[in-house]
């Protein structure tokens, strides 16, 4: 008998019932119309070892032989009210899938804050001529600095590199080839060789002072949350601006108000938000000079983000089966 595996996954449930995708040498069975926080029903809950899904159902606890879960996010935040980690079981995020949008997201963001885009189209809605020498900032010769070093940060990378700006990288674990995680063929930086200059974690003040952009490429974990307050915001050059598709939580809110208040910062990018939706009387919705966007980097609606996390689900079965390593394994240690 074939492995059971559940699944809410979008590339399950966007096909009619009887038309899904079949998966070698797994047994798959779709919930459909189950929505977040109801629990997953538990006919043959012995047999169920995988499930695919973004959020785990509340009755987890009754799948005592699960032991590997695919998420259709990169990031994985949510998980850990689970404690995942403490009943061993493997989690793989779809890491990879995101990197050409988000990368994309990046360098938009970048032109538009240098060019500041939002007063041309303000001035464009009220029918305003007028040339001020702030709509000519460019990117070629300026420094990006990318906090994590994973497939979005490469790609970002890539297309900074190939913009003529200079690529500063501060990681966790320094710039190394990249294995073990999907990377599509022909992105990234997959033997770290592009960035200009590579900081450690002690080295973030002298990393945080010399960037024109800081662009946040890490997840949101027990050792990251709230990591950029008003100190390291105060450490980035007058003017510098930040942008955040990652997670909101990674800056401290307060922080982030007072340095674009005061003027320190020129401007953010903010894809990744601390409520949702945000709420109308939010005070970065009036920032002259912040761009915020709904969670839409990774652009999840497109259909090449289903053909990709559907293939990163194919080739993990087949290890998962064979008992070979996972792709795109989150560590344990950061799941706690
Ligand atoms: N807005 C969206 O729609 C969207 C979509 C996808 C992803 N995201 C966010 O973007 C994040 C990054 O995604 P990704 O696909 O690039 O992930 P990734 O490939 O796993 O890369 C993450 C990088 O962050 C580094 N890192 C982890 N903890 C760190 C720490 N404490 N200090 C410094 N660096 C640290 C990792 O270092 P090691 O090499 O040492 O592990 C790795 O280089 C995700 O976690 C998610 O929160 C947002």
């Amino acid at each position: 008998m074939k492995p059971l595996c559940l699944t809410t996954a979008l590339p399950f449930t966007e096909c009619p019932p009887g038309s899904e995708p079949e998966v070698a040498g797994l047994e798959m069975r779709v919930l459909r119309n189950v929505k977040q926080g109801d629990p997953w029903p538990v006919d043959d809950a012995g047999r169920v070892t995988a499930a695919f899904c973004t959020h785990p159902p509340p009755n987890l606890a009754a799948f005592k032989n699960l032991r590997w879960l695919q998420i259709e996010s990169a990031g994985f935040s949510h998980l850990f009210p689970f404690r995942l980690a403490e009943k061993n079981i493997i989690v793989t995020n779809a890491r990879g899938i995101f990197d050409c949008p988000i990368a994309e997201w990046n360098i938009a963001m970048m032109i538009n804050l240098a060019r500041d885009l939002r007063t041309l189209i303000r001035h464009q809605d009220a029918h305003v001529w007028q040339r001020s020498a702030q709509f000519t900032g460019e990117v070629r010769g300026k420094t990006a600095g990318i906090w994590g070093y994973g497939g979005i940060g490469r790609e970002t990378a890539r297309l900074a590199k190939a913009l003529g700006m200079r690529v500063h990288v501060l990681s966790r674990s320094g710039v190394k080839s990249r294995a073990g995680s999907t990377c599509i063929a022909g992105t990234g930086d997959p033997d770290g060789s592009l960035p200009d200059r590579y900081f450690t974690q002690g080295e973030k003040v002298e990393f945080l002072s010399g960037l024109d952009f800081l662009v946040l490429a890490l997840p949101l974990t027990k050792a990251t949350d709230g990591l950029i307050g008003e100190a390291e915001l105060r450490s980035l050059p007058k003017g510098a601006f930040v942008l955040n598709p990652a997670r909101g939580p990674l800056i401290q809110e307060q922080a982030l108000l007072t340095t674009l208040s005061d003027g320190h910062l020129g401007g953010a990018a903010l894809d990744t938000h601390y409520a949702y939706p945000l709420p109308a009387e939010h005070p970065l919705w009036d920032f002259s000079h912040v761009i915020l966007t709904p969670h839409i980097s990774g652009t999840t609606f497109s259909p090449r983000f289903s053909a990709g996390l559907l293939d990163i689900f194919r080739q993990n079965a087949l290890r998962f089966i064979a008992g070979e390593p996972l792709l795109n394994l989150i560590p344990p240690a950061d799941l706690e």
